[in-house]
């Protein structure tokens, strides 16, 4: 979805920064707008370098389209304005277009969000409340800025809401889906290091980045998120609960003792599957050839289908480099866990430490294809099909070996349980 941010010239214009991050990670396409003023608190190279969409500042902008304002009107969902000045206030109150922000604000048909910043007088005077108030009943939504110390020095309201605030009401007015309210959503990500010696480990190349976004959308449609993590060195998701852990008994230590109360985990994890059976204590020295024995890790996902609890969903990750159908499959049997999202993780721009994924989504009775997209939009995709396990089906399976028609079940049934029918 596509949201205009117009900047206007107060000293939080560099918050408006953060502001386009922010919404960037909640997947939605951010193009900048800018008035004069605001060009000179922050270069307008700074929101297209960050928004990859180059900056309107002018209505008079010659590189663009004669008619820029009206179209970015019509292709904008949503027109936040963070920071919005006393002034903007006023003009957009007045129907006043002396600027491109100002004509778009009376060309667009999209909702229109301000973020006030600005000193706590002008911010009591009451022409700024008078003409908050005639946008307010012009459905304008307010996001009422903050009381503390201001840039001026003044202890009061008129600080800029904070990003998370703001991105929360645009999701609001954007009708974003709220389906996972209620929940509680553990997440794994990242890969684990086992020590060799106190400056050697094993690792793996996984960024956390695919189970970051995971965290993010989950959190964004209303969860409460769990996200325990293996080093990263991506920017940890707003608003979620984060266990930071290093090795693979770390995480299965972290997960066994949240798991009870997640409604669902996602196990994005790239975990270590064997570890060092000695750690040295003393930094390993050149000796010529060496042999390292490795004894074999527990596999989490598996233990935690054991120790499932009625009603939990269970989605693990498949990392596969070759026969990834026969791989997934054989790995959603084998662990036992609702679904799997088999990865390809020896393809070019998808898989580990990759800005975009595909995946298959794999259960026992179906496989969805979901071609390359950004790691946040592929998360949502993911949620979606996921939310879906929970919806009535009509299913046909094993179960004991004797064929049976399950007709509608309303929960998942776990796959140590039954065994797909090929029709
Ligand atoms: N996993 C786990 N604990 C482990 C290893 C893996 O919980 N010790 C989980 C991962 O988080 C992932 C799923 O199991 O959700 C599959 O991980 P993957 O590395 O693809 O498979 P492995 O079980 O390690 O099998 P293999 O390495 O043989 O492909």
């Amino acid at each position: 979805m596509r949201v205009t941010l117009g900047v206007s010239g107060g000293i939080a214009a560099y918050k408006a920064a953060e502001v386009l991050r922010a919404l960037q990670r909640q997947a939605l396409d951010v193009h900048v707008v800018m008035t004069e003023a605001a060009t000179r608190f922050v270069q307008p190279l700074t929101f297209a370098a960050l928004s990859g969409h180059r900056v309107i500042t002018s209505v008079f902008d010659e590189s663009g389209p004669p008619m820029e304002h009206i179209d970015e009107g019509q292709a904008a969902e949503a027109l936040v304005i963070a920071p919005a000045t006393a002034n903007i206030l006023a003009k957009f109150a007045h129907g006043i277009a002396d600027d491109f922000v100002t004509t778009l604000y009376l060309a667009t048909r999209a909702p229109v969000l301000v973020a006030p910043a600005m000193n706590v007088n002008m911010w009591d005077h009451p022409a700024t409340q008078a003409n908050l108030e005639i946008l307010r009943q012009r459905g304008v939504r307010v996001i009422e800025p903050g009381t503390g110390e201001l840039a001026c020095g003044m202890i009061g309201a008129g600080r800029m809401a904070e990003p998370e605030t703001i991105v929360e009401a645009v999701l609001h007015v954007l009708g974003h889906r709220n389906d996972l309210a209620g929940e509680t959503v553990l997440v794994t990500a990242g890969g684990t290091r086992e020590a060799l010696d106190p400056v050697r480990f094993l690792g793996n190349r996984s960024s956390g980045k695919m189970g970051y976004a995971l965290a993010e959308a989950a959190q964004s449609r209303g969860a409460k998120v769990i996200l325990i993590s293996g080093p990263s060195a991506v920017y940890p998701p707003a608003n979620c609960e984060i266990v930071h852990v290093t090795t693979a008994e770390e995480m299965r230590e972290a997960v066994l003792s949240r798991m009870a109360e997640a409604t669902l985990l996602i196990k994005a994890a790239a975990v270590a599957d064997y570890r060092p059976v000695a750690v040295s204590e003393q930094k390993l020295k050149r000796t010529g050839p060496m042999t390292i024995e490795l004894a074999p890790t527990e596999d989490i996902l598996a233990e935690v289908v054991q120790r499932r609890r009625p009603g939990q969903l269970i989605v693990g990750f498949a990392a596969e480099t070759e026969n990834l159908m026969e791989n997934g499959r054989n790995k959603l049997l084998r662990k036992g866990a609702d679904a799997i999202v088999v990865n390809d993780v020896a393809g070019e721009n998808v898989g580990i430490d990759a800005d975009t994924n595909a995946a298959t989504f794999l259960t026992l009775s179906t496989a969805i294809e979901m071609p390359e997209m950004p790691k946040r939009k592929l998360a949502d995709r993911i949620l979606d099909e996921i939310l879906a396990l929970r919806r009535p089906k009509q299913m046909v399976m094993e179960l004991d070996g004797l064929p049976h028609t399950a007709g509608v079940e309303e929960e998942v049934i776990p796959a140590r349980h039954a065994v797909i029918v090929e029709q």
